[in-house]
């Protein structure tokens, strides 16, 4: 008789990736305190200088060829030995690709693809390469990062949020939870399931009941892997 998994949910951000060494954003020598975030990260900031915007994700990009994913990564991948595991995350770095994680939906979009800049359409894959200045997307448009911006709706979030609603266990990892529509979606976990968060800071989540792992996503995952699966 074939074996019915239990549905763990991991919503991750940048912190998943820090070992791995990518900035997060808004830690101490983050990326929004190198950068003004409203300038590169968001619509109006395109409209203002869109190659000032594409030279940033064209350098994230380029690191992202250089990284490599970490143990917090395989270990989120091999869970699926135990658990039918859907990666809902915040980055738009491929890591939890690398690490082969099976089911994941990226709601802020992806480094290694592009689109036009009139609508959504017309995404291509790009890999790690830059986007030329003048370089066309199907619709003749100049071709933009396929990033979902501030300023931008996500079109992502109805099924992510039906992702969360059906989970058995939730495990939040390296997140500061301050950017919504993502952060909202621990909202909709049912009241009975169990939520385990990751992260080396402290992270408060009113009216929701945590067990917190305070400690960095790879000895964390260690952690919480022996938790799930040695000690259930
Ligand atoms: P943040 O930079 O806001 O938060 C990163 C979290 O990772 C913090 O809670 C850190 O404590 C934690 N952290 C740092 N090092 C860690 C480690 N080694 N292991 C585990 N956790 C660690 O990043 P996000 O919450 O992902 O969106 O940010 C959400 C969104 O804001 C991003 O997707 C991005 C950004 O602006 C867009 O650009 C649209």
């Amino acid at each position: 008789m074939a074996t019915t998994f239990k549905k763990l949910v991991a919503l991750t951000g940048a912190g998943i990736s820090a070992e791995s060494g990518i900035n997060t954003f808004r830690d101490s020598g983050g990326l929004w305190e190198q950068y003004d975030v409203m300038e590169v990260a968001s619509i109006d900031g395109w409209r203002k200088n869109p190659q000032l915007v594409q030279r940033f994700y064209n350098e994230r990009r380029q690191q992202l060829a250089e990284v490599a994913p970490n143990a917090a990564h395989h270990i989120l991948a091999e869970l699926e030995a135990h658990f039918d595991v859907t990666v809902v995350t915040q980055n738009v770095d491929n890591l939890h690709e690398r690490a082969q994680s099976s089911k994941i939906l990226h709601l802020h979009g992806e480094l290694t693809k592009a689109r036009s800049s009139v609508d959504s359409s017309g995404v291509v894959d790009i890999g790690y390469r830059p986007i030329e200045w003048g370089e066309k997307a199907s619709d003749g448009s100049q071709l933009r990062p396929h990033i979902v911006w501030f300023g931008e709706a996500v079109p992502m979030i109805g099924k992510a949020a039906d992702i969360v609603a059906k989970a058995d266990i939730l495990v939040v990892i390296g997140t500061s939870l301050n950017v919504y529509p993502a952060a909202g979606l621990v909202a909709h976990a049912r009241n009975n399931t169990p939520i385990y968060l990751v992260d080396p800071s402290e992270i408060s989540y009113p009216g929701r009941n945590m067990t917190m792992i305070r400690e960095k996503a790879t000895s964390g995952m260690e952690k919480l892997k022996r938790m799930l699966v040695e000690q259930p």
